[in-house]
């Protein structure tokens, strides 16, 4: 992002003392500013309910931002240049009055490029964009950009996004997906279409399944009113792990624009075969974390969290068989899994190679025919490809050993400091580049998907399965992939 100078425009963050904003919008302006990526007259304003006035407000926000910054990134000199951009302003977001003083604000500098980030819950999405819309200030510069989860389901995400339509078009409204702002993720578009190598295996004559795993060691930490609306269908699966699943099944797009891009991940999703009717275990696990120990610490269960009602059936784990019913991927699965108060915080895609179609080696051997292909999308950002080889010596004949080709990231490039997902993003909004959101039909997709699992579930009328924190989920998700004969990455 560095080779490019950086647009200069006015930024409103709606939300401003709200988690997103203060875990990782207002550090990525930190980082931004520290990495020269902010013009000099670009300005930004903060907004929340609060009152408070123009100095305790840039005191507090300049707490918050060094309380979010590593020790050894902390720099007086660039703080004090990014608090000299921000102003705050207190605004009621359902209330018109506020919405003058943005106008007031903007004054007449409307060629600028105006970003507009609702760092706030979902269901006000609809009221701001209502009152941004009679502001008159919402121009052909403006930009909207929205948090996951856009609505509830299909028909709250329809609702949101006709009332962001009758304000913006689809050009000017930017919906977040933090997944795709990670270097890694993105990398994922330069293995498969710059390697022919991957790219004249990648389909069901080479690969036997695909397991994409999105694994948590936190609980629900603090968030348990969001969560328990939300559960990891809505808050994970929806949205990052059908991201996921699509760059790694999408077809080669004919250029990297936005729409390019995107048109190829709408294929997949709508080819996404429906897991409706009465939806047997070997197809969907939902679970739900009991107390357990995690990394040596013993964690309550989700029904014992702070604010929780312990009559709750929300999932805090899920696997899903799914299937894509196209030519390049017909009889593949693909086993998604996620979870909260997992073992460990890890992000990976494992591609699965078929063995080769002969066998030659010693048949105690032959699980080990196949090749992998892991892409480790956090911690420890990499690839490893499995690959076969002879053990060495004279006594060992021709037995095999399985090794790894190995990309750590880390020590390839030589850079100190990998950007946070929101830093990129923040960047990819300011420039007006739309590559790495989510178009409206994209999240609608999404949605009918995971609508008809929810209501196969609620028809189902089953209790989320129990399992222990610090477990890799309810046994059943370990069977769900045994019936194929199969085990997850870290059973093998
Ligand atoms: C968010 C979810 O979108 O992603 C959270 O709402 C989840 O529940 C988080 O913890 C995980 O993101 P990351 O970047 O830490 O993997």
């Amino acid at each position: 992002m560095g080779n490019q100078s950086s647009t200069c425009c006015d930024i409103m963050l709606f939300g401003a003392l709200g988690n997103l904003a203060t875990r990782k919008l207002l550090p990525a302006f930190y980082h931004l500013e520290r990495a020269g990526l902010l013009h000099p007259q670009t300005r930004i304003l903060l907004l929340a309910r609060e009152p408070m006035a123009a100095e305790p407000a840039r005191q507090r926000f300049a707490e918050l931002i060094n309380s979010r910054v590593m020790p050894a990134e902390q720099d007086e000199a660039c703080l004090a240049k990014l608090m000299a951009r921000i102003a705050y302003s207190p605004l009621d977001f359902a209330a018109a009055e506020g919405y003058r003083a943005l106008a007031g604000w903007r004054g007449e500098s409307t060629e600028r490029p105006l970003v507009l980030y609702l760092a706030t819950p979902p269901s006000v999405y609809g009221v701001i964009a209502d009152q941004l819309g009679r502001t008159g200030i919402c121009g052909p510069s403006a930009r909207v950009v929205v948090e996951k989860p856009v609505g509830h389901d299909f028909a709250s995400s329809c609702e949101i996004n006709d009332r962001l339509a009758a304000v913006f078009e689809e050009r000017q409204v930017f919906r977040m997906d933090h997944y795709l702002g990670k270097e890694t993720v993105q990398n994922l578009i330069a293995l498969r279409f710059a390697n022919n190598l991957f790219a004249s295996q990648w389909n069901q004559d080479h690969i036997s399944h695909v397991e994409i795993t999105v694994a948590e060691s936190v609980g629900i930490e603090g968030r348990w009113g969001y969560f328990d609306q939300a559960g990891q269908m809505r808050d994970m699966v929806q949205s990052h792990l059908l991201q996921l699943l699509c760059l790694i099944a999408m077809d080669p797009p004919a250029d990297l624009s936005a729409d390019s891009i995107r048109d190829e991940k709408v294929k997949v999703l709508r080819a996404l075969k429906p897991i409706a009717g009465d939806v047997p275990n070997d197809q969907l696990v939902m679970g739900q974390y009991t107390a357990g120990s995690v990394a040596g610490q013993p964690v309550p269960g989700y029904l014992e969290e702070a604010g929780a009602n312990p009559q709750s059936l929300t999932e805090t784990f899920v696997s899903i068989k799914a299937e894509i019913l196209n030519w390049r991927w017909a009889g593949v699965p693909f086993y998604l899994r996620t979870g909260k108060r997992l073992p460990e915080k890890v992000s990976q895609i494992i591609i699965h190679f078929k063995p080769a179609p002969h066998y030659i080696f010693d048949p105690d051997q032959r699980h080990l025919a196949g090749n992998r292909l892991i892409i480790r999308l956090q911690p420890d950002e990499g690839m490893a490809l499995q690959i076969l080889t002879k053990e060495q010596g004279l006594d060992q004949g021709f037995r095999l050993r399985q090794g790894p080709l190995e990309l750590t990231f880390a020590e390839a490039f030589d850079q100190t400091r990998v950007p946070d997902a929101y830093e990129r993003l923040l960047w990819e909004v300011i420039q007006g580049n739309q590559y790495l959101f989510v178009r409206r039909d994209e999240v609608e997709y999404a949605w009918r998907w995971v609508d008809q699992i929810l209501a196969a579930v609620a028809r189902r009328a089953e209790p989320p399965k129990r399992y222990a924190a610090g477990t890799w989920g309810p046994v059943a998700s370990v069977a769900m992939v045994a019936r194929d004969g199969r085990s997850w990455h870290e059973d093998n």
